[in-house]
């Protein structure tokens, strides 16, 4: 509503291409994080049906904040800002439909039962997260490169899990990790120097 009245003003100011744009913007936030953990629950299973409160029917705004696992930046307004899914037996492999929650800063799906790979393009998927937590699943294959690219990142946890190969030294480039840990992988040579790392773990 605000950015609407805000638009007003900017439309007596400089015409109304910009009201177009800026109500298609707002409107497409909004579609595509319902899209985005619609994509999430289609594409995990979901063993212990925790995911069922997640009802698409109602179209209510900002219905999807009531969602288990889900908070949104404000409480009616569909845009999700975290996602936490840890301890919920959920399989599958890493749900790439994550890249439509565009405003995503966390992600927690630790403790679950996730296979397949990390995908190699992940940066591109959560560009502005802080916070990244696949511990404790089945993920295998190695540890993609591009979460050098997650430049917003200050913590990230992949222990407990069956990755292999060698730790990306470009991840010593992630100038605001504080929090890193990847033991109990199965991951070899050496590891990255980090300029700011307080709580370290291999
Ligand atoms: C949608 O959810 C809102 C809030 O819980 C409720 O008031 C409304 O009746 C629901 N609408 C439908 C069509 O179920
Ligand atoms: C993201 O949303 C667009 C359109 O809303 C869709 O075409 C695309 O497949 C979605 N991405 C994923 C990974 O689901
Ligand atoms: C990421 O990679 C997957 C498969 O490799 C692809 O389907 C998807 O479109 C890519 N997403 C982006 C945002 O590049
Ligand atoms: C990461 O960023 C670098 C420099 O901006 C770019 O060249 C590279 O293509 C990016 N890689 C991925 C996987 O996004
Ligand atoms: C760990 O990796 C080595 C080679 O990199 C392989 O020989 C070994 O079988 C792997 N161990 C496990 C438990 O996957």
């Amino acid at each position: 509503m605000k950015m609407i009245l805000f638009s007003r003003v900017l439309t007596l100011l400089f015409g109304s291409h910009i009201l177009l744009l800026l109500i298609c913007g707002m409107s497409n936030g909004t579609d595509t994080d319902i899209y985005c953990l619609r994509s999430i629950k289609d594409s995990l299973e979901d063993p212990y049906n925790y995911l069922n409160s997640w009802d698409f029917n109602n179209k209510t705004e900002g219905l999807i904040c009531r969602f288990v696992g889900v908070e949104c930046w404000h409480p009616n307004e569909n845009r999700v800002l975290n996602l936490r899914l840890s301890k919920m037996g959920l399989k599958g492999q890493f749900p790439s439909g994550i890249e439509n929650c565009t405003s995503l800063t966390g992600l927690d799906l630790s403790s679950n039962q996730l296979s397949g790979s990390i995908p190699t393009n992940i940066s591109k998927l959560l560009k502005f997260v802080t916070s990244l937590d696949l511990s404790s699943n089945r993920l295998s294959g190695e540890i993609p490169v591009s979460l050098a690219n997650c430049s917003y990142l200050n913590s990230l946890k992949l222990d407990h899990n069956l990755l292999t190969g060698q730790i990306p030294l470009q991840l010593g480039l992630l100038s605001r990790i504080s929090t890193f840990s990847v033991a109990n992988n199965n991951l070899s040579g050496p590891v990255p120097t980090f300029q700011k790392c307080s709580n370290f773990s291999r």
